[in-house]
C-alpha cells in the first residue's frame, strides 16, 4: 500500500514537472508574440561599456532659452548626438544674457547646453535651407521651442519635413496647447501662473507666488524628453515619425495634479489637512494657497532652527507622520501627548496643528537644522533641512554622484553645473562643456553631411552660415 502511494506521488510529481515545462514554453511564445523576441542576447560587455542609452540617435536641435535646451541636454547626456542650430552671429539669445564673465558665454547658456555640437545656419537663407534639408534627411528628431508659427515661417512645416524624412519625429514646446491662447509667446512664470501653480503657492493672506523651481521651462523640457523617447520607441514598430507636443501650461498642471485633486475634494467639505481648517477660516470656491502645508495626508510645516535670526536658511521642514507620533512626543519633551485623547490620534490633532508645530519649533530652535535632521532620522521622523544653494554647491555627496559637476570652459574657466539627475547603470553620463557658437559648423558639414569641399565653399561664400556684415545689417 505504502509503495503504491509512493509511486502515485512520483507520478503526480512527474506530471507537475511536465506542466511547468509546458507553462514555461507558453511564456516564451507569448513573449515572442508581444514583440520581445527580437531583442539581442544580453550584452557581455561591462556595465557602462555597451554604448549609451540613446547612442545612434541624432537630434536636430532648434531650441533656445531654457525649456527646449533642457530637453535636448538630457537627450545628449543619455547619448544622443545633438546638433544645435543657431542663428549666425547671434546664437541662442541666452549666450549673452545675465553675463558674469565679459566676452564669455553666460552660465545661463553653458548650464543648459552641455554635450551638444553647434552649427550656425541662417534658416531663412536659400543655401541655409539646403543644409537644413540635408540635416533633416539624416536626423531622427527635430526639437524646437520657437514662438508658434516660427518653424512654419522658416518653411519647415510638418509636411515639408515628413516628405524628406518620414521617420523624423518633430517635437515642440509651446506655451499653450490648441485653444484660445495657442498663439501666445510664453515664458516660465507665465506658465506657472496659467498652469495653476501660482494660485496655489504662497500664503493665504498674500498674493500668488511663483516658485524658484523652473517647472514651466525645465519641467516641460522633461515632459518633452519623455515624449521623444516614447516616439522613438514607437517608431521601432511603425517605422514612421510623429509630432510630439509638450505645452508649458499642461506640464505645469501635471505637476500641480494634487491641487486639482483638492479642488474636487472641496465639494465633500473643508480640506482638513490645510492649516486653514485648524484656524477655522472658511474655504472659498477654489483651492487656497496653503503656505508650507504638506501636499499629502501627513501634516508638515517649516520650522525655525538655531541661528534663524541671522541665517535666512536656518529652517527645517518637519512632518508629523502618524506612525512616529510617539517618537516626536518623546523628542520634544511632551510624552503625555502620546496618550492624551486631545493629541493621540491624527484626527484629534488636525484642529491643533498650529499649536503643535509651535511646540515642535520651540524644540527645533534649540538645535541646528543638521542636528534636528540627525536626531529625527535616528527615529524615522521625516524632516528636510532647508539647504541654501551655497550648501548644495559645497555638498560632497552631490559631487560624488555627478549631480553637481565642475566643468572647464575655454573662455569662462571653471564653473559648477547640475549634471544628469537621471542615473542609468549601463549608460553613464559624462558632462562635456557647451559648444562655442558655430564651433562644429565645419565638422558637421564635412563629417556628418559628408559634403564635398566645393559645396562647402559655395555654401560658406553665400553667407548662409555667417553673420551679415555690418553694412548689410544696416541696409
Ligand atoms: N536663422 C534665421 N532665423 C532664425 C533662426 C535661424 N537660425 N533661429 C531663429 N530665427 C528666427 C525665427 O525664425 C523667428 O523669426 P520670425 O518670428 O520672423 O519667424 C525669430 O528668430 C524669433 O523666434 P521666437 O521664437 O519668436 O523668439 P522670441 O525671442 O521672440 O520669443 C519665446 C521667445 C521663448 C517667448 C518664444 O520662442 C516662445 O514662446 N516659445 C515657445 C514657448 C517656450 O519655449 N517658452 C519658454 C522659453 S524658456
Amino acid at each position: 500500500m505504502a509503495t503504491r502511494k509512493k509511486s502515485k506521488g512520483k507520478g503526480r510529481a512527474k506530471a507537475a514537472s511536465r506542466k511547468v515545462v509546458k507553462l514555461k514554453s507558453k511564456a516564451v511564445a507569448a513573449k515572442k508574440a508581444n514583440g520581445n523576441g527580437h531583442l539581442p542576447r544580453p550584452s557581455s560587455k561591462g556595465w557602462g561599456q555597451a554604448g549609451k542609452a540613446l547612442t545612434g540617435v541624432r537630434i536636430l536641435d532648434f531650441t533656445h532659452v531654457q525649456s527646449g535646451p533642457t530637453c535636448t541636454q538630457l537627450l545628449a547626456w543619455l547619448g544622443a548626438d545633438v546638433i544645435k542650430v543657431e542663428r549666425p552671429g547671434v546664437g541662442d539669445i541666452t549666450r549673452g544674457q545675465l553675463v558674469d564673465v565679459k566676452g564669455a558665454d553666460s552660465l545661463y547658456f553653458t548650464m543648459l547646453n552641455h554635450n551638444k555640437r553647434s552649427i550656425t545656419i541662417d534658416s531663412k537663407h536659400p543655401q541655409g535651407r539646403r543644409v537644413l534639408d540635408e540635416l533633416i534627411k539624416i536626423c531622427d528628431v527635430l526639437v524646437e521651442n520657437f514662438a508658434p508659427g516660427a518653424l512654419d515661417r522658416m518653411g519647415l512645416t510638418w509636411e515639408h519635413i515628413h516628405k524628406r524624412n518620414p521617420r523624423m519625429i518633430v517635437a515642440s514646446v509651446k506655451g499653450f496647447g490648441p485653444g484660445p491662447y495657442e498663439d501666445c509667446k510664453v515664458y516660465e512664470n507665465v506658465a506657472q501662473c496659467a498652469g495653476g501653480s501660482a494660485s496655489t503657492t504662497g500664503f493665504r493672506e498674500g498674493p500668488p507666488l511663483v516658485t524658484g523651481a523652473q517647472i514651466g521651462d525645465s519641467g516641460t523640457g522633461l515632459h518633452l524628453a519623455l515624449g521623444i523617447v516614447s516616439a522613438l520607441f514607437q517608431r521601432n514598430r511603425t517605422g514612421r515619425g510623429q509630432k510630439v507636443l509638450a505645452a508649458m501650461q499642461d506640464g505645469v498642471l501635471n505637476l500641480c495634479r494634487v491641487k486639482l485633486r483638492d479642488q474636487q475634494r472641496l465639494k465633500a467639505g473643508p480640506l482638513t489637512e490645510y492649516s486653514q481648517y485648524g484656524e477655522s477660516v472658511p474655504f472659498g470656491a477654489s483651492v487656497p494657497r496653503a503656505g508650507n502645508d504638506s501636499g499629502g495626508g501627513q501634516p508638515g510645516w517649516i520650522l525655525k532652527c538655531k541661528g534663524w535670526e541671522s541665517d535666512p536658511d536656518a529652517y527645517i521642514y518637519f512632518i508629523t507622520q502618524a506612525p512616529v507620533w510617539g517618537e516626536i512626543c518623546d523628542l520634544i519633551g511632551e510624552p503625555t501627548w502620546k496618550t492624551d485623547a486631545e493629541y493621540a490620534t491624527p484626527r484629534a490633532r488636525l484642529p491643533k496643528l498650529k499649536k503643535i508645530f509651535e511646540r515642535i519649533e520651540q524644540w527645533t530652535m534649540t538645535k541646528s537644522k543638521f542636528e534636528v535632521m540627525e536626531l529625527c532620522n535616528k527615529v524615522d521622523i521625516p524632516v528636510g533641512p532647508i539647504l541654501s544653494m551655497k550648501e548644495i554647491a559645497e555638498e560632497p555627496s552631490l559631487r560624488k554622484t555627478g549631480t553637481v559637476v565642475e566643468v572647464d570652459h575655454p573662455t569662462r574657466g571653471k564653473y559648477l553645473t547640475v549634471g544628469n539627475p537621471i542615473k542609468l547603470s549601463d549608460s553613464i553620463s559624462e558632462v562635456k562643456r557647451s559648444p562655442l557658437l558655430g564651433e562644429h559648423t565645419d565638422e558637421i558639414l564635412k563629417d556628418v553631411l559628408k559634403l564635398p569641399a566645393k559645396d562647402i565653399a559655395e555654401i560658406k561664400n553665400s553667407g548662409a552660415l555667417s553673420a551679415p556684415k555690418k553694412e548689410e545689417k544696416a541696409a
